[in-house]
């Protein structure tokens, strides 16, 4: 069978694995192809255990691998064959020289560029997925449109907001599909292109399109405000304990005002994630490029009270019980960054480990899906660490729980039976208000909940 369109994707991440899983799915007359520099990783694409899990991407992939989705290591061929390429390379935050810490790092993205242009042989249009400063889809049309050879490249903006666990609902039904162009003739007919396969599935309300810096700008934008909304309420769930107010309760009378809206409001140990403190930092840095002192303190302020919040629940926990942690056996409920997902980047459960282990502490991490990840990000660190993913088994002889991750599973545990098998005093540090703390405490538990007054026996 001839197809439509042939599609190529170049980075097999988290993002373009399962956003092509999807295009194969709703587009079955174009073919889709990813490639990766890591043939692993595209071997692993190839095979029974997908190298990352997301609710519904197996059967998805099942569905349209072998037929209209490939996943293959060649990059030169995928290039040459393709002329419709999007780029989801990772941009993770610079670690060296100016803007460590801070920028994105372009390497990957810049390489990239160079790839196109080394084995293109036709024009193409290049869409940026990863998330990227503003002003790089300009870096990208200098390079690629440096070989005066005949051959030109358009370059489109299409970020991604798809959210971890639950991508391929986002995917499948999203609020919205931003496409970013020049506004040249050239820009709007490639524009086009990319409406004409997002039109199989989205209904057009939902398709909007800008201007291509605009575009790039409204997802650094969108994650900024996301993680904006969990500091303020991470910031006043510290006033509601000191003030015996209840987080639950004033997140839930501020929600309904309709300007405000209720999602996004829940107080927790933090945000974690690939993206948000990435993507402000990126923002902050961007601002201070620009002379934009005011505007970067303002945004970078987001960043710093999610640390706060997370030292603040280890200084908790060490208060609490009675100022040394030393020798103590603490279990981490959960590791992920948040529920259903195996995912640990920047997840407060590693910053609280590494606390933790710094007080002496003997800790005990369970996790239904993360412990792989987990192990990985701590074996450099020094100290007691178990991996268990029972949590009966985890929580056995412990001084301490501390919830990290809001998976279901945690919810519905039997913690009469945890209880017995705890060291008393028993103490239980809801990291996510998640559980119901009233009953912990009839049953002997000592309770600290984030934004609320501590349910205590002494
Ligand atoms: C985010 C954006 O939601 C998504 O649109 C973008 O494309 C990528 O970044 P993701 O990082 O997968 O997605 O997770 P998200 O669901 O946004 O959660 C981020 C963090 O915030 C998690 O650690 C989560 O537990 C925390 N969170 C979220 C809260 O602490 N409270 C909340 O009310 C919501
Ligand atoms: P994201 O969350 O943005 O999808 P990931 O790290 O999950 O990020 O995936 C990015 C993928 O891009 C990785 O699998 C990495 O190997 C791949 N990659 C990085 N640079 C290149 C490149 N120059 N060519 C092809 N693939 C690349």
């Amino acid at each position: 069978m001839t197809m439509k369109k042939n599609i190529l994707c170049i980075g097999a991440g988290y993002v373009g694995g399962p956003t092509m899983a999807m295009i194969a799915h709703k587009c079955p007359k174009y073919k889709i192809t990813v490639v990766d520099i890591n043939p692993q990783r595209i071997a692993e694409w190839n095979s029974d255990t997908l190298p990352i899990y997301e609710p519904g991407l197996d059967e998805l992939v099942l569905a349209t691998r072998g037929k209209n989705l490939f996943f293959s290591a060649d990059i030169a061929a995928g290039i040459r064959d393709n002329d419709i390429i999007f780029v989801s390379v990772n941009t993770p935050t610079k670690t060296f020289g100016a803007g460590a810490g801070m920028a994105a790092d372009l390497q990957f993205w810049e390489a990239t560029a160079r790839q196109i242009l080394q084995y293109s042989q036709s024009s193409k249009i290049v869409i940026e997925k990863s998330t990227l400063p503003v002003k790089t889809a300009l870096t990208m049309e200098q390079i690629l449109n440096s070989a005066h050879n005949g051959i030109f490249f358009d370059v489109l903006s299409n970020p991604e907001f798809m959210a971890e666990g639950t991508a391929i609902q986002d995917l499948e039904n999203p609020d919205r599909i931003l496409i970013g162009s020049r506004e040249t003739e050239r820009g709007l007919t490639a524009r086009q292109v990319l409406v004409d396969i997002y039109t199989h599935w989205i209904p057009p309300e939902k398709i909007v399109t800008s201007n291509i810096w605009s575009s790039e700008l409204s997802k650094l934008v969108a994650n900024a405000f996301l993680a904006q909304r969990i500091s303020s309420i991470n910031a006043i769930s510290a006033l509601c304990e000191k003030a015996e107010a209840n987080i639950g309760e004033v997140a839930r009378a501020v929600g309904m005002d309709s300007r405000i809206g209720a999602k996004f409001l829940n107080a927790s140990v933090g945000f974690g994630g690939s993206c948000f403190k990435k993507d402000i930092l990126n923002l902050v840095y961007l601002c201070r490029s620009y002379g934009l002192d005011e505007v970067a303190d303002y945004w970078e302020g987001v960043v710093k009270i999610n640390e706060y919040q997370q030292n603040r629940f280890t200084m908790t926990m060490l208060k609490a019980m009675f100022n040394t942690l030393a020798a103590k056996k603490i279990c981490l409920l959960g590791f992920a960054f948040k529920a259903n997902t195996g995912d640990t980047r920047e997840s407060p459960a590693l910053f609280i480990a590494r606390r933790l282990l710094e007080e002496k502490a003997e800790v005990v991490i369970s996790d239904p899906k993360a412990l792989q990840n987990a192990t990985i990000d701590l074996k450099d660190v020094r100290g007691s660490i178990r991996y268990v993913e029972d949590p009966y088994e985890a929580t056995a002889g412990c001084h301490a729980i501390a919830v990290m991750t809001e998976w279901d599973l945690y919810r519905n545990l039997d913690f009469k039976r945890i209880y017995r098998t705890m060291s008393q005093p028993a103490f239980i540090f809801d990291g996510r208000n998640i559980l119901d703390h009233r009953r912990l405490f009839d049953i002997g538990f000592n309770v600290y909940p984030i934004g609320k007054p501590p349910l205590t026996h002494f």
